[in-house]
């Protein structure tokens, strides 16, 4: 069994829903956040909508002088495993500073690992990304596609795959999963959590809801001479409560299993929306005007991507049940519920 749960990040867009699923499941749950980019008051948030037994550790799995408390922390948790989402995430910023990325995201996973090492929990579901597929392959895109990260922070998701793929080398006790994330949207149903991005926004949504709401006057559509429907880009936008239902299922088949190895697993939907067309679906959601431009293409961009998600309904027993109108109806409850996201 794997019910004492270290989920690192655990604050975070994604974190925050993924502690309420398993909470709701009955784990325990010790969350390792420094609330770079996240906010205290997820955490009290997440009490709020499930009960459950929660400790919260304020620390930097980065900074190797909070190394040893945070191994501590682990050892009297009795870790079993956990879930590893803590890192930084923001493309642009991993070009101008690499070494930053590299430090912040190898070393945090690093540091996981030598607590877990401690507590003899050997499993980790890894928050891995779409991004390592890079801009090699023909979608829907399944796990055996060319890996190829384009920028350093999908290269820091690419090593840390291949960290843990060496750890269970030296050591095949250890469980593995990497979650290749899609494009993670919405927010739980009831409004109280969801994305509170710091500054600008680099993602589609975050910036579309923050036109509905008034807080910036239009969008930027990056292209619109794609070879896609509409010349516009096309994405596997997934519901971040279907994406947190699917770390539970990794969690369970890592547990239940005797020696799954290491698995590499798509969370996506399956299908692919053009940014015009989530346009569309959030205007209808909000019943707010979205205004938006056509911009220059961002570089780095690449025109469509979209998962095939059979293997972790073959191997997990997932699939993502919300459509890209649940997703808009959420995304939205939540902006228009918290307009300046958590607040200060
Ligand atoms: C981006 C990252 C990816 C990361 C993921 C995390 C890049 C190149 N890729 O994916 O590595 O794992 O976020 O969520 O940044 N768009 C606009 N206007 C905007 C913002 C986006 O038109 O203001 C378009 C983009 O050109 C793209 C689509 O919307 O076609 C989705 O963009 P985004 O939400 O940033 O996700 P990805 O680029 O797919």
């Amino acid at each position: 069994m794997a019910d004492r749960i270290i989920v690192t990040g655990g604050a975070g867009y994604i974190g925050s829903h993924v502690c309420v699923d398993l909470l709701s499941a009955g784990k325990s749950l010790l969350i390792i956040d420094d609330f770079s980019n996240s906010s205290p008051e997820a955490v009290r948030r997440i009490q709020e909508l499930a009960e459950g037994d929660i400790r919260l550790l304020k620390s930097d799995l980065a900074d190797p002088a909070q190394r040893e408390r945070i191994i501590d922390a682990a050892r009297d948790f009795r870790a079993q495993g956990a879930i590893h989402l803590a890192g930084l995430k923001a493309v642009g910023e991993s070009v101008t500073e690499p070494e930053r990325y590299y430090r912040v995201n190898l070393g945090s996973a690093l540091t996981l690992i030598d607590a877990l090492k401690a507590t003899g929990g050997k499993l980790i579901v890894f928050s891995s990304s779409a991004t390592v597929y890079g801009d090699r392959n023909k979608s829907p895109v399944d796990e055996t596609g060319l890996l190829g990260p384009t920028n350093p922070y999908g290269r820091t998701k690419y090593f840390i795959e291949e960290m843990l793929r060496d750890l269970h080398v030296s050591d095949p006790g250890w469980k593995i999963a990497n979650l290749r994330y899609f494009n993670p949207v919405g927010a739980h149903p009831s409004g109280r959590i969801g994305e509170d991005p710091n500054g600008v926004p680099n993602n589609l949504f975050p910036y579309i809801a923050q036109v509905a709401v008034g807080r910036r006057e239009k969008l930027r559509v990056f292209g619109d001479d794609y070879d896609t429907r509409d010349g516009t880009g096309v994405r596997d936008f997934i519901h971040v409560c279907d994406l947190a239902r699917g770390h539970r299922a990794a969690l369970d088949h890592l547990a239940r299993e005797k020696a799954p190895g290491v698995v590499d697993v798509n969370l996506g939907t399956g299908l692919g929306y053009s940014v015009l067309e989530a346009v569309a679906a959030f205007k209808r959601a909000s019943n707010r005007d979205i205004p938006y431009e056509i911009a220059p293409r961002r570089e780095g961009d690449i025109a469509e991507i979209y998962a095939n998600p059979s293997k972790a309904k073959a191997l997990l027993g997932w699939t993502a049940e919300k459509s890209l109108d649940d997703m808009c109806a959420d995304h939205w409850r939540w902006q228009r519920e918290n307009p300046t996201g958590y607040g200060e």
